[in-house]
Order: C-alpha cells, then sequence, then structure tokens
C-alpha cells in the first residue's frame, strides 16, 4: 500500500469516528420509547435475541410439565409478577404493558404454535432480556419455580378468566429465595384494581 492511500484511509476513519461521535454527542439518536425502530434495525434485533436465546438454552433438560399441580402453583405467582406486562385471561389491558416497547408477547392470545419452546422460554424467564423490560427472575425464584410458569405458558390461552381468577385466588404468591407476599409491581396495578382514571387523559390521582 503506498503512502498515498495509508493517509486516505486514516483521514476516512477520522471522519467516520467523528461524525458517529457527534451523531452520539448531539443527542441525535432519539431513545424515547415511543419513538419506533426502523423495519431492519427491529428484523436485526429479532435476529440477535432469537440466535442468543436458541444458543444459550440448547442444553437445557425438560423436566415433565403435564403435572396439573404446577398451574395451580404457578396461577398465583404469574399473577403477582407477570400478568401487569404480560396481562391475562381477565386482564386484558395495563399501564405497562401499553407503556412497554418493545410490547410484551400476551402468551393467552397466542396460538400454540407461536409459543417459544419451553427451555428457551425457561432460559427467558430466568435471566431477562437486556433493554426491554424483562426481568431475570431467577434471582428470586428456584428453577422449579420457573418451569411451573413455562408450563402454565403452554396451556394459558386455554383458561377462561375464571379459571384464571380461581387459581389466582387459592393460592399464594411466593419466592423459593426468599422475598415477600405482595404483588411485585403493586403500585402499577391491573385493570381489575387499578385506582387510575381510565378516561384519556385524566392522569394519576395522588
Ligand atoms: C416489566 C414488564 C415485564 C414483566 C413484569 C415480565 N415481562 Fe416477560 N417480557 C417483557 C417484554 C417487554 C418482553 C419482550 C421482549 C422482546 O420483545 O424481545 C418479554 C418477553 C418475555 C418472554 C419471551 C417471549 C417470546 O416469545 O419472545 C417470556 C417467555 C416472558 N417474557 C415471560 C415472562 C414471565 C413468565 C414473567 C413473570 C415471571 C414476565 N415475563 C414478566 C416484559 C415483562
Amino acid at each position: 500500500m503506498s503512502i498515498k492511500w495509508i493517509k486516505l484511509s486514516f483521514i476516512v476513519i477520522v471522519a467516520i469516528a467523528g461524525i458517529a461521535g457527534l451523531f452520539i454527542w448531539l443527542g441525535i439518536f432519539n431513545v424515547a420509547a415511543t419513538e419506533k425502530h426502523w423495519d431492519a434495525t427491529t428484523s436485526l434485533l429479532e435476529i440477535v435475541r432469537d440466535r442468543s436465546i436458541s444458543t444459550r438454552s440448547k442444553n437445557l433438560i425438560v423436566p415433565d410439565l403435564t403435572n396439573t399441580e404446577r398451574l395451580a402453583r404457578a396461577v398465583p405467582n404469574y399473577d403477582a409478577m407477570c400478568a401487569q406486562c404480560h396481562l391475562a385471561p381477565g386482564i386484558e389491558k395495563s399501564e405497562l404493558y401499553e407503556g412497554l416497547y418493545p410490547q410484551p408477547p400476551v402468551f393467552h392470545k397466542r396460538n400454540q404454535s407461536s409459543t417459544r419452546k419451553p427451555h428457551e422460554a425457561f432460559w427467558v424467564i430466568k435471566n431477562g432480556l437486556k433493554l426491554t423490560g424483562m426481568p431475570a427472575w431467577g434471582i428470586y425464584n428456584s428453577d422449579e419455580q420457573i418451569w411451573d410458569i413455562v408450563a402454565l405458558l403452554s396451556t394459558i390461552n386455554s383458561m377462561t378468566p375464571e379459571q384464571y381468577q380461581k387459581l389466582a385466588a387459592a393460592g399464594k404468591h411466593g419466592h423459593a429465595k426468599g422475598g415477600h407476599d405482595k404483588s411485585e409491581l403493586s403500585a402499577a396495578g391491573n385493570s381489575n384494581k387499578s385506582e387510575h382514571a381510565s378516561g384519556a387523559g385524566e392522569g394519576h390521582h395522588k
């Protein structure tokens, strides 16, 4: 390579770094959750997410998930930890669900074939997903508690609001690794208990 080309490449690299630096420093990228990604960005992020989940979960051994006691244990925990974001039969709306971007999938509205595979769902629930709002639940919950919820995810679409509410009310929310009895996000509320005015523009009552 001649000196001329080395100089030229150096100038190009410095110029690109300068433009990238300005782009960041001037705040041109909008981090607002209300500003959607381009379709191409969404597709790329989904590929990164799906490949990462698939690679990291592939050696997990799935236990027997057909045991119906799993559902009885899972629903109270799902109701306390997940329903505010992922909704549930009879809980069709929430501020967290509507405000989050990416929007959490609604498991009870999904058809069976589009649900993530059990070992992949387990991995996501245990470890969370960076930059999405999906928390890592493995910090306080045992693997068995997470498998209980994985079992629930594959049947929740066939549950009626009455069946769901009955199981939610019958059981008790708890963590294997310490914690508390109340909802994780009790202040956020769900559609049943919410104290917020539902009319548009009415805002919060303090
Ligand atoms: C604060 C909101 C929030 C809470 C609470 C929450 N999640 Fe999520 N979850 C998300 C978001 C957002 C995504 C979507 C991320 C994405 O699009 O990649 C997600 C993704 C997932 C996925 C991957 C689904 C798929 O097909 O890609 C699973 C499984 C999941 N959550 C299960 C749960 C369970 C079970 C709980 C309760 C223990 C829970 N989540 C609690 C926000 C939440």
